[in-house]
Parts: structure tokens; C-alpha cells; sequence
């Protein structure tokens, strides 16, 4: 196959997600906010819609909803896969690939480099260079700028540290297979020396991918930042296949030093629970955050997809999007710092159509009940529940009467879950049928969610942000109705709104 074309009707193409025109993605790559654009290169098989001929595919935003796509902005050649990486604005030239009056973007990027290249089986390093705002790139020609002779070194993350040590680019990479995050510092984004590593720790069933660091204030409070190290992994997530987790502590310019280890070295399997996850549905992996976002905004976006199935996920011609973009931010709980995460698009950007539906007060009583007026495919749906008698109850959506993808909350279990074993198209891989589960808590005596639905997806926002569930889902174009529903006892819906989007 060399351009995929169209075999059935494109009946999941998101309207609120990102997803290439007819190819396949994976990671997002090289994030940045730079002359009023959002900036989202990933993973790209530019000829086909499954994993392979690694490049960076390109899209650009003005609101985080809707995307552009652009042309391939780094290929792969017959030397190297153009694996994972980040994008820096050098606006000092720094790097002396730009000018003074027009310094570059410069990617960073894992050469995968191939059978019969001077670095066969390595992967290292690389950069190359943007002076039209990130539209054409150059590869460097003395690539690859960092190799240490592994076969698993990827995914380098570069920021600016300007802090108590001085002022110089730092790469947080990994170790894949090591569990571990290695961390260079350079003058230039040419010359790398290391600082340190981190791991393993906490979660360690699969190989750690895609690292991320950042500072956020906790609490809101400027003069108290703390830092934050994101790392994915693959398999090992709580719901089984790819997830990522965090660690919040301090970094001093050389080390990253975690408050937040529950397993120093390898996890302890009964303790997975207790680890910090970025999410706890199947499909978000790879989350990465934006360079240079407006008002120190810290903004993420994953490949919102698992390893699992990836290649298997019944659309076309396109395969895989991306989750909606989030904003995160640290907040204390329980004595410990916690992300918290909402939604950040601009959402005028997609139209509403029609008035919103709305409920109130509604007495649920072991039973399900369909709601006049309430159906759609794309929606923003907010929820709030309490509970009753009932051992479970919560909404099922993208529903064929009540039939669809559950969202479910059992208070005596203290969890919520995503049940999508009769959410459509289930069949083309064994594990896709799935209940995750994340825990969760009533805050004052209610449970609030807020779920984007899109044609293939859905995003559950818990606990005020702090429990996230992304799941995929491929329902009949037909199945639009939305139910709420309580079993074997009562719950009230407090109040529902749901805003219909095209
Ligand atoms: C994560 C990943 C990265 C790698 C890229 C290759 O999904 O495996 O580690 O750079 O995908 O496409």
C-alpha cells in the first residue's frame, strides 16, 4: 500500500480531535507555541496508516480544537527513522544555525538510524532547523549531537533552565529498556554533557518512553515551584497497555529528586494503584507538554491510542488522533502535590448545534432511563451525581437505547469506570473490550464529570481534574442516544447539561 485510501466510510473522524488527513500517527513531537500558532508535529507514516517509515507529520491550531495539516516537516531517509523529540524556539542563535535577527526553531530528535547506516541498530540524537516558523526544516549535517552507543537511547525533551545553577538547554531522555530518565545539559543544543539520571521507580512493567519536565507552582503560589517528571511506559499501565506516570519534586539543575516515590527501583504490583498516573483510560500515551505556551500555561496533548491495538483500531483512511490538548497544574491534596488536568481548547471554535439539553433534580430508581432530546455523536457532557441507594449508577453514551459505552461510578468501591464492552466495533483485537476502573471520591457528597464524546472517543474529567479517564470507541454513526441509569437502588442527577457540537 503506498497512499491509504478510503475502504469504508470515514464515520470516526473526530471533530474536536486532531487526526491526519489519510495517514497513520503516533506520538505528538516537538509541541510549541511560536508567532500565535499551536505547533503539533508527530510520529507520521507518511505513506500508509500503520506504524512505519517513521517521520513528523505536521498540523497547526489557532484555538487547540481545530487543526491544520501541513506537509511532512522531517522524513525519514534510507539512513534513519525520524523517531520522537521537541522543539525549542533559540532565540539567542545559540546554536548559531539561525542569525541574530533570525533565530531558528530547532528539533531534537531520536535517529533511528537502519540497517546499512553508519550507526546501524543506534539510536542517538539528532537536530534539525526551522527559519520560516516551523514550516521547512534542515536536517544539521553534523548529526547525530548526542550517542552513547544504545540501541534504546529516544524521546529527548529539551527546555530551557534558567534557575540557581545558571542558564543552559536540558534534554531529559530515557534508558527504554532501563527505566530510566537520563538528563544532559548544553550551551549550544550541540554539545551535550550529562547531569544525571532518574529511575527506576514506581511503574516499571514496560519500557519508559517520552519523558517530560517542568516546573509548576503548587497551589497557584509563584514563589513555591515545584517540578514535575512525566514518563510513559509501555506496557504497565493500570488498565493494562500504555499509560503515563509523574513525579513531583525538585529540580536543582542537575538533579531531578522525587517527593512522590512510592517504589524506589522496580513496582511493586500491589502498589500500582497508588502510583501517579496522567490518566487512567487505555488510550492516552505519549503525553507531552507545549514549549512557549501563552501565560505559562502548561499545556499537554497524547497519541490518544495503545500499543495494544494500535495498528488494528478500525479507521480509515486515517489511524490513531490525538486527545483533546489539557491544562495542567499542581495542587495539594491529601498533603501531596497532584496534577490536576482541564480541558484547554477553545471550543467556540467547533459550533454548537442547537440549544444544549439540560436536566435537573432527576430521581433514579433501578432503572435506565433513554433522555428525549439529549442525543448526539460529538458532545460535552456535565454531570453531577449523587448517590442514593444504588451499587452503581452514571450515563451510558454514543448508546443504541441502552446500549453504548457506560461511564459508571460504584461509591461502596470507591471507582469509576469506563465499560465499553458494547460500544460498537469491539471485535478487531481481544483486549479492546474492556471496564477500566479508576478510583475516585465524592467531593461534599456528589460526583461531578465532565465527558467530551467525540466520533471515536471519549474524555471523562473526575474529581475536579484529578482523575482522567481517555477511551477509544467505535460506535455505529446511529448511535446517538445518551441514558442515565441506576442499579439496584436510587441516585439523583443533580443537574445534567449536555452542548451539542457538529
Ligand atoms: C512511543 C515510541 C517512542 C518512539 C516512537 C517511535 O510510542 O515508541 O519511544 O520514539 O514511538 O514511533
Amino acid at each position: 500500500m503506498t497512499a491509504a485510501t478510503a475502504t469504508t466510510a470515514d464515520t470516526f473522524r473526530p471533530v474536536m480531535h486532531y487526526a491526519a488527513r489519510n495517514t497513520w500517527l503516533n506520538d505528538p513531537n516537538g509541541l510549541i507555541f511560536h508567532d500565535g500558532v499551536y505547533h503539533l508535529y508527530y510520529q507520521n507514516n507518511p505513506l500508509d496508516n500503520v506504524w512505519g517509515n517513521m517521520s513528523w507529520g505536521h498540523a497547526t491550531s489557532p484555538d487547540l480544537v481545530t487543526w491544520t495539516e501541513h506537509s511532512v516537516a522531517i522524513a525519514c531517509d534510507e539512513h534513519e527513522d525520524i523517531f520522537s523529540g521537541s522543539i525549542v524556539f533559540d532565540r539567542d542563535n545559540t546554536s548559531g544555525l539561525g542569525s541574530d535577527s533570525a533565530p531558528p526553531l530547532v528539533a531534537v530528535y531520536t535517529s533511528a538510524f537502519k540497517s546499512g547506516s553508519a550507526h546501524e541498530g543506534l539510536q542517538a540524537q539528532s537536530l534539525a532547523f526551522s527559519l520560516d516558523g516551523g514550516y521547512t526544516w534542515t536536517k544539521h549535517t553534523a548529526n547525530p549531537v548526542l550517542n552513547r552507543g544504545s540501541a534504546e537511547f529516544r524521546d529527548p525533551k529539551v527546555i530551557r533552565y534558567d534557575g540557581g545553577a545558571g542558564s543552559y538547554w536540558v534534554m531529559v531522555a530515557v534508558e527504554a529498556t532501563d527505566f530510566q530518565i537520563v538528563l544532559y545539559k548544553s550551551p549550544d543544543l550541540k554539545n551535550w554533557e550529562p547531569l544525571s539520571t532518574f529511575g527506576p521507580a514506581n511503574a516499571t512493567g514496560g519500557v519508559w518512553e517520552c519523558p517530560d519536565l517542568f516546573p509548576l507552582p503548587l497551589d497557584g503560589d509563584p514563589e513555591n515551584l515545584q517540578w514535575v517528571l512525566t514518563v510513559n511506559l509501555n506496557p504497565g499501565g493500570p488498565n493494562a497497555g500504555s499509560a503515563g506516570q509523574y513525579f513531583v519534586g525538585d529540580f536543582d539543575g542537575t538533579t531531578f529528586t522525587s517527593a512522590t516515590t512510592v517504589t524506589e527501583g522496580h513496582q511493586d504490583p500491589d502498589r500500582l494503584g497508588e502510583y501517579q498516573w496522567l490518566d487512567w483510560g487505555r488510550d492516552y500515551y505519549a503525553a507531552v507538554s507545549f514549549s512557549d505556551a501563552p501565560d505559562n500555561r502548561r499545556l499537554m496533548i497524547a497519541w490518544m491510542n495503545n500499543w495494544e491495538y494500535a495498528n488494528q483500531i478500525p479507521t480509515s483512511p486515517w489511524r490513531s488522533p490525538m486527545t483533546l490538548a489539557r491544562e495542567v497544574s499542581l495542587h495539594t491534596i491529601d498533603g501531596r502535590p497532584r496534577l490536576i488536568q482541564q480541558p484547554a481548547g477553545d471550543f467556540a471554535a467547533v459550533s454548537s448545534a442547537g440549544p444544549s439539553f439540560t436536566l435537573e433534580n432527576a430521581e433514579l430508581s433501578d432503572c435506565t432511563r433513554v433522555l428525549d432530546g439529549a442525543a448526539g455523536a460529538v458532545q460535552r457532557i456535565d454531570l453531577t451525581l449523587t448517590p442514593g441507594s444504588a451499587e452503581e449508577f452514571g450515563l451510558i453514551v454514543r448508546a443504541n437505547g441502552a446500549h453504548g459505552t457506560r461511564v459508571g461510578i460504584r461509591p461502596a468501591h470507591g471507582t469509576l469506570h469506563v465499560d465499553r464492552r458494547t460500544s460498537g466495533n469491539t471485535s478487531f483485537h481481544e483486549s479492546f473490550p474492556s471496564i477500566d476502573t479508576a478510583p475516585i471520591r465524592a467531593i461534599e457528597g456528589s460526583y461531578r464529570l465532565t465527558i467530551f464524546v467525540d466520533h471515536c472517543s471519549l474524555e471523562v474529567f473526575a474529581e475536579e481534574g484529578q482523575v482522567t479517564m481517555t477511551e477509544l470507541i467505535f460506535p455505529a454513526p446511529t448511535s446517538t442516544d445518551v441514558a442515565i441509569y441506576a442499579l439496584g437502588g436510587t441516585a439523583t442527577v443533580e443537574s445534567l447539561v449536555i452542548t451539542q457540537y457538529a
